[in-house]
């Protein structure tokens, strides 16, 4: 069992909420947080940490002084540093790959040096875009659903597992993931440096600062909240897209089990999300929406998609809950109420974020 965690990232939504979710289950354990405050909002977390008496410290993974050996001596490193943004590539490559890539191999060497385990949140964007996009659909009155019939493997109507193709582009964004997941592989076999990668699908809950580019449940919530507008962008400006929805807590819970079991999963790569149960369109969403905040706000279909875009994505995590046990419990619309009595919460403060 680990006693003491490094949480790079950590006061990121996830990075915070599963160094606070774990110090609940673990008091006697010592977490610390690095990270540097890019993502807008991820100051709000610093009173939360300190509050649970978890450190903070202010640092840069894309630099390696910043990853001090002695300072922060771990036994378990838990990776949730990144441009999130499968969009962000697309921009402009340079803070992508500095952080999501370069970043990875400065907290291996980290790992390397103190003997520390890695737990790295990797994402379904792994899985490329063309692939993604050429699974074979139905086309339902308020949604996309993945036909029974299909040619790929590792695809069914359950959603996608491991076992999907990886040949292809896939963005930058995941790019850098899955090239960090391959430098992981080399580092476990090469230093022993024990690893276990979650390929996360959509992740959301209270304290994530959504925007256009990323988090869409927390935008979506906030958008009815403070009365702004929204875009169905691409696949007809029809708002069937899909994807799966995970809850923070959920997420925590196979976290950490997967820590209390470290040596059980080391080497293995997970697909992890809410799974076909959980999933919804941005037109169901929108539903949600209006009947958690008994709101309506006007929605404009764009027709032109975004690069990187695709119509549906449902995580298939057979493999990691037959491993483990674990299952996912937080529905949708609890997930969207939860980020609902969070903003309500915290009103004023996040009008200038979200
Ligand atoms: N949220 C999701 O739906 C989702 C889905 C799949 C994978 N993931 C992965 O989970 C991890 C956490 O994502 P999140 O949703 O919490 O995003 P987030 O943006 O809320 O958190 C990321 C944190 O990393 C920090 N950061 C960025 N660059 C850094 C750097 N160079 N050095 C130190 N800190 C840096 C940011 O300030 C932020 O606090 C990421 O690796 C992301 O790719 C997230």
């Amino acid at each position: 069992m680990p006693e003491r965690i490094l949480i790079v990232g950590g006061a990121g939504f996830i990075g915070s909420c599963l160094a606070i979710g774990l110090k609940k289950l673990h008091p006697e354990w010592q977490i610390i947080c690095l990270d540097n405050l890019r993502r807008r909002g991820s100051e709000l977390n610093l009173p939360r940490l300190k509050s649970c008496g978890i450190q903070f410290v202010y640092g840069d993974i894309r630099t390696a002084a910043d990853l001090d050996p002695v300072a922060l001596n771990a036994d378990c490193i838990i990776d949730c540093a990144a441009e999130p943004s499968v969009l962000a590539g697309f921009s402009s490559p340079q803070y992508v790959l500095q952080t999501n890539l370069l970043g990875t191999v400065n907290v291996l060497e980290l790992a390397r040096q103190t003997g520390a385990s890695l737990l790295f949140l990797s994402t379904s964007r792994v899985y490329p875009i063309a692939s993604v996009k050429s699974v074979k659909l139905l086309e339902l009155p308020n949604r996309f659903a993945i036909a029974p019939e299909q040619t790929l493997p590792g695809i069914s109507e359950l959603g996608i597992s491991e076992d999907f193709p990886l040949k292809g582009h896939r963005s930058l964004y995941g790019a850098t993931k899955l090239a960090s997941e391959l430098l992981i592989e080399e580092y476990r076999e090469a230093y022993n440096v024990p690893a276990i990668i979650n390929r996360c699908g959509l992740i959301t809950g209270a304290w994530q600062m959504g925007k256009v580019d990323q988090g869409v449940c927390g935008l979506w919530v906030a958008a009815h909240y403070f009365q702004k507008s929204l875009n169905y962008i691409g696949f007809g400006g029809s708002g069937k897209q899909v994807r799966d929805l995970l809850h923070v807590e959920d997420l925590l819970r196979l976290v950490n089990y997967q820590l209390e079991h470290f040596a059980e999963f080391d080497g293995e790569v997970f697909n992890v999300g809410g799974g076909l149960s959980n999933s919804l369109s941005l037109v169901e969403t929108t539903d949600l929406c209006q009947k958690i905040t008994n709101k309506s706000i006007s929605i404009n279909p764009v027709l032109e998609e975004r690069a990187g875009d695709i119509p549906i994505f449902i995580t298939d995590s057979s493999r990691v809950m037959e491993k483990t046990g674990w299952r996912p419990v937080i529905g949708p619309e609890a997930a969207l109420q939860d980020i609902y009595d969070w903003i309500a919460a915290n009103e004023v403060v996040l009008s200038s974020i979200l």
